[in-house]
């Protein structure tokens, strides 16, 4: 990242927990948990028993890779894989695997706006899978996906996975759709992770471990503003709180203050005060059913083609494509 967007991203920081931290209720967007920080706690999250989400998708990759490249129904040209927010790439690596295997002309095209990320997952690949063809892409999604629609005219699969769609309440999911949409071409198709409703409990575990990775997670907002914007969070003096409503299939996060208190955030030359027990909500995790992903899709200009689910139906990924 250039200084330049490295000054943006902060002044958008500084200015979204302003904007967040005096509204009433209070919040802050879950996409300021990643720092180097929250990379490595959303890491040791992925690891956690309760945290089903990681492995029931890695299981669907490996039970169903055949089908599911089957089903990207390619032709000789080959394709352009593009996943966006590529993370550790461990899933992935199952298809790109067996790809290489089938002899698949493919060239993987990771996306993340983490330099860091990108860097380390193609020295990786370069290692493990040194005959795949790759170009990581650094940058904004849709800026990325962009200049990838005029570089190349083969057909593209676009994948999201690890459910991270949920963290959009229905009215943006389709928002982030539809722009997906514009730039697809008829031929092309999205490939896509959606995690399912299931036992409210078990939904309410994964984001609420007992060894406190999840709270650590969540509270990592709070460290951001102190490093980066000056403030002073006791984060002792706020607690992780989690709800599921199975009706919304809606998991929420909030930080909650045990006592009434104020905050400084100096550079924001903010003073924020807290009632005891008052809330900050941080983040929602969105869980479906196929009449929701149905429903989304066509708001969307998009329609199933096939779905792809674990033993235990815990998680399913999606194709999708353009309606006309
Ligand atoms: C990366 C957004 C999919 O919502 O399940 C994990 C983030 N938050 N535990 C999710 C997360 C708390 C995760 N996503």
């Amino acid at each position: 990242m250039n200084s330049k967007d490295q000054h943006v991203l902060i002044c958008t920081f500084g200015k979204e927990v302003h904007e967040g931290l005096t509204a009433f209720p209070k919040y802050l967007s879950s996409k300021f948990f990643y720092d180097e920080e929250g990379d490595k706690l959303f890491q040791k999250i992925m690891e956690l028993p309760e945290y089903y989400l990681t492995n029931a998708e890695f299981d669907i990759f490996q039970l169903h890779k055949t089908d599911i490249l089957r089903s990207f129904n390619t032709n000789k040209d080959g394709f352009d894989l593009v996943e966006l927010g590529a993370g550790d790439g461990k899933k992935t690596k199952v298809l790109l695997k067996e790809l290489l295997e089938k002899k698949y002309p493919v060239t993987y095209h990771p996306i993340d706006i983490s330099e860091n990320a990108i860097d380390g997952l193609v020295k990786n690949l370069s290692k493990e899978l040194p005959k795949l063809n790759v170009q990581g892409q650094i940058g904004e999604y849709f800026e990325v996906l962009d200049r990838l629609q005029h570089i190349s005219d083969r057909k593209k699969v676009i994948m999201v996975l690890g459910s991270n769609i949920g963290n959009l309440l229905h009215p943006r999911a389709i928002q982030f759709l539809k722009k997906l949409n514009a730039v697809m071409h008829h031929d092309d198709l999205i490939f896509m992770g959606f995690d399912q409703k299931k036992h409210p409990q078990k939904v309410l575990d994964a984001y609420n471990d007992k060894s406190g990775v999840t709270a650590a997670f969540n509270k990592n907002v709070l460290a951001r503003i102190n490093k980066e914007l000056g403030g002073n969070f006791d984060l002792d003096a706020f607690i992780h709180w989690e709800v599921y409503d199975p009706e919304s299939g809606t998991a929420k996060s909030y930080l909650v203050s045990t006592k009434k208190q104020t905050v400084d955030i100096d550079c924001l030359e903010l003073q924020v005060h807290f009632e005891a027990w008052e809330s900050i909500h941080t983040e929602i995790s969105q869980k479906y059913d196929d009449d929701t992903v149905k429903w989304l899709a066509e708001e969307s200009g998009l329609y199933i083609t096939e779905s792809f689910s674990d033993e235990n139906q815990y998680y399913k990924n999606y194709i999708l494509k353009k309606l006309k």
